[in-house]
């Protein structure tokens, strides 16, 4: 049996995958579900003191399909929670008492420093064992000076985290950063000076999902008009991978890892680049609290194949191998090999290669690919579009 319970911010998770700050987590029914079903901790939905005023607005989701792949991107306009702080400190009391072996963490946001320690104050005292600020919010809240507002702004990031912290006496304080920065690592380090124990990255990508080319309403129509929201699920991994690794390169703090992530596999990309929590949100939306099944049954297949008795190994192993542009090796060549047996003449590559590349590439007489080895720079537009798998291929060059 592989160990997989993983310690962020010196709590102990049973497993790292954590329900996020969401719909799926605003309420105590649907969080027990979740803790029956498996998951290790739960953040439940971002609340407030009860003067906070929250208005929803509905329809609040739209989706961004990819061929026969629902919901590659979700966008919503959704607030933080209706249920204010006398609810969640109801919720935390009855999850701890009933879970007291999983991680019952609470989201908050305020509208000032009073709101702020007062919200830590309460959630403490009701027996929350961590608690992680929105200043991230893309939408609506930015509005109000709060959300992304916040966490845009080192100097505010520092501020504020500070009078969390001040409150705090027994449980670790997570920010939860926005990557609408133009340098995460300056938010990361404020969250470090200001003296709060660890980072989350990251909430949603402020979008607009698309527009309606009969009515002219840009998606979700709420009465007529649209506005801004929040960009979730697979479609921005890369930008969460890209920011974790950030972090995790420049400031020394724990990170919990949130966006685009679906599966086991995911999960194992972020523990690599150095996330010590991982947190899920549009997947579990989307297929339910059960995926939990496959998430802990994929990572501890994964640790016995790769030989590791605990999750603790992975953290952070990719990290060594990302280095600036301009210490990459100008002297690495590959060049593209094509796979003739494989080759299903769909000219994708061919067509990729004409108008997108290098024109390295010709059809021959049965309209497979042959590549020009002179012309081929190994740039990977052809194996990046190929439909095969492993059809075309990168070899380093012999000299
Ligand atoms: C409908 C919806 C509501 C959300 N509400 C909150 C919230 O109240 N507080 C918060 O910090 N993040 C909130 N988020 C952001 C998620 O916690 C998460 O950071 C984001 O969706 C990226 O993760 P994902 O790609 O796994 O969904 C919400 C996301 C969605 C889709």
């Amino acid at each position: 049996m592989v160990d997989l319970s993983l310690e962020f911010c010196g709590v102990k998770f049973p497993n790292p995958f954590t329900l996020a700050a969401a719909p799926t987590t605003d309420s105590a029914e649907m969080v027990a579900r979740a803790f029956e079903a498996g998951w290790g901790g739960a953040i439940l939905k971002t609340t407030s003191v009860e003067t906070e005023v929250v208005e929803l607005v509905y329809p609040m989701m739209s989706g961004i399909d990819l061929e026969d792949k629902k919901l590659m991107g979700l966008q919503n306009i959704d607030l933080i929670s209706e249920r204010h702080i006398d609810e969640v400190e109801k919720d935390v009391k009855a999850l701890k008492k009933e879970f007291p072996d999983k991680v019952v963490a609470a989201s908050i946001m305020g509208a000032k420093k009073e709101d702020w320690q007062q919200l830590v104050r309460r959630l403490e005292a009701a027996g929350v064992d961590l608690i992680e600020c929105s200043f991230s919010c893309p939408h609506g809240m930015p509005e109000r000076g709060m959300g992304s507002t916040i966490g845009q702004d080192p100097e505010l990031t520092e501020r504020t985290a500070r009078w969390v912290k001040e409150a705090a006496t027994r449980v670790p304080i997570v920010i939860k950063l926005t990557p609408q920065i133009a340098d995460i690592t300056s938010a990361a380090r404020a969250v470090k000076r200001s003296g709060a124990d660890g980072v989350c990255a990251i909430n949603t990508l402020k979008s607009m999902i698309g527009v309606d080319l009969e009515t002219f309403i840009p998606y979700p129509n709420v009465g007529g008009y649209s506005t801004y929201g929040g960009y979730s699920g697979p479609a921005i991994k890369p930008v969460t991978l890209r920011c974790v690794a950030e972090i995790a390169k420049s400031v020394d703090i724990p990170i919990a890892a949130v966006g685009g992530i679906s599966t086991w596999s995911d999960a194992v990309e972020f523990l690599l680049l150095g996330a010590t929590n991982i947190q899920l949100c549009t997947a579990v939306m989307h297929n339910g609290f059960r995926i939990i099944e496959d998430l802990i049954d994929g990572l501890s297949v994964y640790l016995e194949e790769k030989g590791m008795n605990s999750v603790k190994e992975l953290v952070g192993k990719a990290l060594p191998y990302i280095a600036d542009h301009s210490k990459l090796s100008r002297d690495y060549k590959v060049v593209s090999t094509v796979n003739r047996e494989t080759c299903v003449k769909c000219d994708v590559c061919y067509i990729a290669c004409m108008d997108g590349a290098h024109q390295a590439i010709d059809l021959d007489e049965m309209r497979i690919p042959v590549i020009n080895e002179d012309k081929c720079k190994g740039c990977g537009m052809c194996e990046t579009v190929c439909p095969v798998e492993e059809c075309i291929t990168l070899k380093p060059r012999e000299s």
